[in-house]
């Protein structure tokens, strides 16, 4: 019987696939051996420790991760949590699962085109006309006319999310909709002709406090706030079928991240 593909030889097939690749990146090994042989690929948005346990439990001792496994950008500052319980006991299920992480963030953001990344989202909260904006992370698209608080209501059923916040006049009617990563900045880029920006995941002291000023000065402008995960874990599944076309000798399966709030008042 053939040897199984390392880690390693899974993430140059991903590379070849691709075509070019970005550097300097994040989209590095994170934790595990690299060259261990695969018994499966999972796909996820956050390798979470349930995500780690999840790929475990679904035979897949390979994890493909979007976001961080360690709680940064870089996923370095490992002195910083060398005595944190939580930090010891995540490196102790990422041993005791075998589970190698390696991240692809950056490359599957800029590596295809359009980014499957924000395309699936795109599509999930079903906007029309979709274009790209000013920077890599700002796009456009249209809804039937509305009030704010519908679209709103609108995002969260095809989200199937509760995590939906708003700021502005909420009887404000949208049509065109800017879509903005995280920041303030890629939500100006999305403002242009836009009644409505949507973001996932955003410090409040800058970006809703801009768009409660617009509001407050009568500029027709509003925010939907929804989680980084409701942004982002729907491409995951898109990954996984691509990934499966790439490495069709192992097994490939989409690990959904879940939503990280266990509950919310109203
Ligand atoms: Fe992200
Ligand atoms: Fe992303």
């Amino acid at each position: 019987m053939p040897e199984s593909l390392t880690a390693r030889q899974v993430v140059g097939r991903i590379r070849a696939g691709v075509g070019g690749w970005v550097e300097p990146t994040v989209d590095v090994f994170k934790a595990g051996d690299p060259d261990r042989p695969v018994t499966g690929v999972a796909t996820t948005w956050m390798s979470t420790s349930y995500a780690i346990q999840a790929a475990a439990e679904a035979g897949c001792n390979f994890l493909v991760t979007h976001e961080p496994t360690f709680w940064n950008h870089q996923d370095t500052h490992h002195d910083w949590f060398a005595a944190d319980p939580t930090y010891q006991a995540k490196v102790d299920l990422i041993d005791r699962t075998g589970v190698t992480i390696w991240r692809f963030h950056d490359n599957n953001h800029a590596g295809f085109d359009p980014d499957p990344v924000l395309w699936t989202f795109l599509n999930m909260i079903a906007l029309t006309g979709i274009s790209k904006g000013d920077s890599p992370f700002s796009w456009q698209g249209q809804v039937p006319r509305m009030s704010l608080k519908q679209f709103a209501e609108q995002v969260a059923r095809c989200l199937h999310t509760t995590n939906v916040r708003v700021v502005g006049d909420e009887n404000l009617t949208v049509h065109t909709i800017g879509i903005g990563a995280h920041n303030l900045d890629t939500g100006l880029d999305a403002n242009h002709g836009a009644e409505a920006v949507l973001i996932g995941e955003t410090r409040e002291w800058d970006t809703f406090e801009y768009y409660r000023d617009a509001a407050l000065l009568g500029i027709p402008r509003g925010l939907v706030v929804i989680s980084h995960r409701d942004l982002e874990t729907w491409a995951s599944t898109v990954l996984a079928n691509w990934l499966a076309l790439q490495v069709p000798e192992l097994k490939v399966v989409a690990i959904d991240s879940l939503p990280p709030f266990q509950m919310q008042l109203c």
